[in-house]
């Protein structure tokens, strides 16, 4: 349906792929842009535009649902992601001018359902903006649903596990973009000079040290990163691996490495040393092919297909288990997932959670330690995982960093059964992660 070049055509485009074929925005995104020939800035707006429709979709179902004579339901597809695009622009983006976004709107419902289509499109967005909107007062999972846009499962989650100020302040925060969080592999000081005479500006992580929070206009374009001189980590999934703790001459293993972003830190921490023996595995073939073209040749590094949750005979000083979870924490760069998630999912991905935790665990010698982590805020695949496998496993224990190990101030993120990031409290991904010891 694309016109060559424009933004709104691949955020439509986009839209529709994520919708039908319950692609990752990212993916889809970038596969409808590179077949549009679409400009980096162009493409900057068709990721504003999705991610903010993404994010805002109750938000806009609710306020176009009474505009539309026949209901949401029995609106088309294609149709409905015309309507709340233009809603998006109108209601949340200050710089687009109103006149050009329902323009623009009545041209793509031509496109996609003929001239029947963009008279709908037409009237449905003229009535809008001739209509206040109106939010749902109060505190029940239905109304701080619909005013932050989320599922009420996932409101009624934020509420009890936080109380109605804070479970607002975390739905908002998944409903801003995140910070591009960094670190330098080698020399930070030096990375950070190169960085800053790039144009960049760094903040540096509270907790991570070597991390910053990276502003440039475009990151990937600069020599520092052709060089390899920072890579790209959410600071919470730093704290995984500084949780882990790898120390030179250590057997690790990595029992869900891909796409590789822990196992590269694990190197990245120990290669110095020269003395690494990490294996990391995952279930999927085409994800370890990948896994171990991005990490290359490391002297010390085996890749291989394994399934988490059956045993495997070897023995390991370390072990991390980042099992796949619900991805509930990471809201703020995959808003599509809030409407794909359900409690019955997350049901199942503790049950294999349960057990892979125990596999992982049979592999531990003594002495040695597990770390659990999932980026999700769920208590089911967190704590819950956790104690339940304390107690019917008396051999391990909790080994919780002491407040300044590691030259970290873990203090703040610590709870009773360990690490919980937050989003809205402090600007990373939403992790819970432990660390066990065998006794010895
Ligand atoms: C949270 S991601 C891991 C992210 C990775 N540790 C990193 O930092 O880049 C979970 C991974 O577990 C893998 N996985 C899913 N089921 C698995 C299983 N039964 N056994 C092993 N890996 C599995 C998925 O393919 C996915 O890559």
């Amino acid at each position: 349906v694309s016109r060559p070049g424009s933004a709104r055509d691949v955020a439509l485009d986009t839209l529709r792929a994520v919708d039908a074929r319950e692609a990752f925005l990212q993916q889809a995104l970038e596969s409808a842009a590179q077949k549009a020939g679409l400009d980096p800035r162009d493409r900057g707006l068709a990721l504003e535009l999705t991610s903010g429709v993404l994010r805002q979709q109750r938000r806009l179902d609710h306020r176009l649902a009474p505009l539309l004579r026949r209901g949401l339901e029995a609106t088309a597809p294609a149709v409905l992601n015309v309507l709340r695009l233009a809603a998006y622009q109108l209601g949340f983006m200050d710089r687009v001018p109103a006149r050009a976004a329902v323009h623009e709107a009545v041209v793509q419902a031509r496109m996609v359902a003929g001239e029947g289509g963009a008279r709908l499109v037409n009237a449905v967005l003229r009535a809008l903006q001739q209509t206040p909107e109106t939010l749902p007062e109060g505190d029940t999972p239905e109304a701080v649903g619909v005013r932050l846009s989320h599922p009420d499962w996932l409101a009624a989650l934020a509420l009890d596990r936080l109380g109605p100020a804070e479970a607002e302040a975390l739905l908002a925060a998944h409903n801003r973009p995140a910070p591009l969080t960094v670190r330098a592999p080698v020399d930070p000081a030096a990375t950070a000079a190169r960085l800053t005479a790039e144009g960049a500006t760094l903040t540096p992580c509270v907790f991570a040290p070597g991390a910053w929070h990276l502003e440039h206009r475009a990151p990937f374009a600069t020599t520092a990163f052709a060089e390899g001189l920072f890579r790209v980590q959410d600071e919470a999934a730093q704290l995984v691996v500084h949780l882990l703790a790898p120390q030179p001459g250590d057997r690790l293993w990595d029992a869900c490495a891909a796409p590789g972003g822990k196992s590269q830190h694990i190197v990245d921490l120990t290669r110095a040393a020269g003395r690494l023996a990490l294996l990391s595995t995952d279930a999927h073939p085409g994800k370890v092919r990948r896994l171990a073209e991005t990490l290359g040749r490391v002297t010390g590094l085996e890749t291989a297909v394994h399934d988490a949750r059956e045993p495997l005979e070897r023995t390991f000083d370390r072990v991390l288990l980042d099992a796949p979870c619900s991805g509930l924490g990471t809201l703020r760069r995959h808003p599509e997932i809030r409407w794909r998630r359900t409690p019955e999912s997350v049901a199942e991905l503790a049950a294999a959670q349960a057990v892979m935790i125990r596999r992982c665990a049979d592999t531990v010698r003594p002495g040695g330690t597990l770390v659990y982590s999932v980026c999700t805020i769920t208590e089911a695949e967190g704590p819950a995982i956790v104690e339940a496998f304390l107690r019917d496993r008396p051999e391990f224990g909790l080994d919780l960093p002491s407040p300044g190990e590691g030259g970290i101030d873990w203090g703040p993120l610590l709870g009773p059964l360990g690490l919980f990031t937050w989003p809205h409290r402090h600007d990373m991904d939403g992790f819970f992660a432990t660390r066990l010891r065998r006794k010895a």
